[in-house]
């Protein structure tokens, strides 16, 4: 799938925001090795800290259909500049996704490609854990 139509994807999700706090309109969508896209939109409530981001929201999607391998994920906001993830999404998204593309796509509809690893270098990860005594 080209990535022009992944962003088409994460568009409509924007529609669908719930941000009556921010009135900041947030769509993704994530592109799953099978092709399957699932998107994710933000949605705050009112104990603001507990709002979740709209990547957030597609990945955890994604992983709870099934799926565990993935090729990318678009974002896009209401900004006519390039939204970029906040730092809790770069590792949630590390953690469940690797180093995929990030997509990020203007208002007017300019993309910018980023690898996740170079949004979030040398990362925390599984990795890193003490293996689970058996
Ligand atoms: N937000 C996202 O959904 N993704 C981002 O990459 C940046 C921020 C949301 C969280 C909140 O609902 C609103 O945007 C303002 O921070």
């Amino acid at each position: 799938m080209k990535y022009h139509t992944l962003l088409k994807h994460a568009q409509a999700a924007r529609k669908r925001s719930h941000s009556p706090f921010s009135r900041f309109r947030v769509g993704a969508a994530v592109l799953a090795r099978s092709g399957k896209v699932y998107t994710g939109c933000n949605i705050e409530v009112s104990s603001y800290g507990l709002t979740m981001c709209a990547e957030r929201n597609a990945i955890f999607k994604a992983v709870s259909e099934g799926e565990k391998r993935f090729k990318a994920i678009a974002v896009v906001s209401d900004l006519d500049h390039f939204t970029s993830p906040c730092g809790a999404c770069r590792q949630v998204l590390m953690d469940l996704a690797g180093d995929i593309d990030f997509v990020m796509g203007t208002s007017d509809g300019e993309i910018k490609v980023m690898k996740l690893g170079q949004l979030l270098p040398f990362p925390f990860g599984a990795k890193d854990l003490p293996k689970p005594k058996s």
